[in-house]
């Protein structure tokens, strides 16, 4: 790999003078990935699950909590006025992440299956009855169906779902014809986290809009890889997680439509999201606080911030590029070897390479892999109607994040040849 030595300038706007994705750099920020796993290099492809964490976000958290720690919204000392500006700064980078209208746009969530049951409670149980048709994909994970089967089961509605083809790609004349009258809602996934496939996400919004249909997005497997923006995709509520962001667990976002969060009843009560309370009725607060009650993750919705910083550092359209390239490599170097099926295999996809070797059930792929340092994960994903639709229990997944290697994808492929000789 070509190692690059240039000036790196602030974080707050793209490192301009980086043409290519400057790797060695990049992982020098990840303290993680200089760890040994069974003796050999971390070889850590298992983003999809989770990221890894750069230096400049753990510094933002030590930061935080020893200079900066209260609680917010609450007190007119020092520390208060403090932890409340940062963690509202936080909220204003995650607008312009999304490139979403205001900052009462966003709301704090603990990460994307709260905010996607915040919709269902606040708007689901607000706005769909007893026979109305909420349109599903076959591609989702399960915090993208289990919220909305429990609102169909307590309201009588019915669930429909977009079936796809033997590529993991929604069948869109299909999807079309799912619509009538009685369609109240789209839930559907950017990315798949078990396949990888891109859906026509803007596309589907505008024939949904066309039909006066609102839609959720789940972003969790699209934000950290594609450069977003909300009000180009038009769609009405968008969510994604922290710790998928090089950002911690325990923290995620909600974007929803001004409109929509306003008519929207809140998720749950508590401090800080009401104006007054007497024991005989409450006023609310306004949006985004309405949908914020008790303290929330204050240090985790900061690290969010720097981690937004850190990746705008680089560039979500690098980013993207160097992950096609990772990602095409991967494909082309696992799809050579024989016995080994990729599932998955849409035109548009990003940053999932799901396997499975003939012979060999994936959770002993995962356990070999380990004892070279290799990290994926193997198992139903959350997605268990996709392994239903391709006919297998499980998968092997590789995912990739900007910080990997195409040296690491030939140890991955190494790993895949290990185990055929071993099972087969
Ligand atoms: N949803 C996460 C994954 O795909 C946990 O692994």
């Amino acid at each position: 790999m070509k190692i690059e030595r240039m000036a790196v300038e602030g974080m707050n706007g793209e490192r301009k003078d980086i043409d290519r994705m400057n790797i060695e750099r990049i992982r020098a920020d990840f303290p993680i990935l200089n760890l040994q796993v069974s003796g050999k290099p971390l070889v850590y492809l298992d983003n999809a699950a989770s990221s890894q964490m750069p230096q400049p976000v753990i510094d933002r958290i030590v930061r935080y909590q020893s200079q900066e720690h209260a609680n917010i919204h609450r007190a007119v000392h020092h520390l208060s006025e403090l932890a409340t500006k940062e963690f509202e700064a936080a909220r204003i980078k995650v607008q312009h992440f999304l490139k979403a209208k205001e900052s009462r746009e966003i709301i704090f969530t603990r990460g994307t299956t709260e905010a996607i049951n915040l919709v269902m409670h606040g708007y689901g149980r607000a706005f769909i009855g007893k026979g109305d048709e909420i349109i599903l994909s076959a591609l989702e994970h399960h915090s993208n169906i289990v919220p909305w089967q429990m609102l169909a089961q307590e309201k009588g509605a019915v669930l429909r779902v977009i079936p796809m083809n033997d590529a993991g790609e929604l069948l869109i004349d299909e999807f079309e014809a799912l619509f009538n009258s009685k369609t109240k809602f789209l839930a559907l996934s950017h990315v798949s986290n078990a396949l990888g496939t891109v859906n026509p996400v803007k596309e589907m919004i505008a024939y949904a809009h066309h039909h006066g249909v609102p839609v959720l997005i789940d972003g969790a497997q699209a934000a950290p890889h594609l450069s977003l923006d909300v009000r180009d995709l038009d769609c009405d509520f968008y969510a994604f997680s922290g710790h998928k962001l090089c950002g911690p667990t325990g923290i995620g976002v909600l974007y929803g439509k001004a409109q929509l969060l306003e008519k929207m009843q809140p998720y749950q009560g508590g401090g800080d999201m009401i104006l007054s309370v007497t024991f005989e009725r409450t006023t609310y607060n306004v949006i985004p606080y309405k949908f914020e009650a008790g303290t929330p993750p204050i240090m985790a919705a900061i690290a969010l911030g720097a981690a937004i910083d850190y990746l705008n550092g680089i560039g979500l359209s690098k980013i993207e590029a160097y992950e096609k390239e990772l990602l095409d490599y991967a494909t082309e170097r696992v799809s050579a070897l024989a016995g080994v099926r990729i599932i998955g295999t849409a035109r548009k996809k990003a940053a999932v390479l799901s396997f499975e070797i003939k012979g060999v059930h994936p959770h002993d792929v995962g356990t070999i892999l380990n004892e070279d340092g290799i990290a994926i994960r193997t198992g139903h994903h959350c997605a268990q109607p996709v392994m239903q639709r391709f006919k297998v229990p499980a998968t092997a997944r590789a995912s990739f994040a900007f910080y990997n290697t195409k040296e690491e994808i030939d140890k991955l492929v190494d790993g895949i040849r290990k185990v055929q000789r071993m099972f087969i």
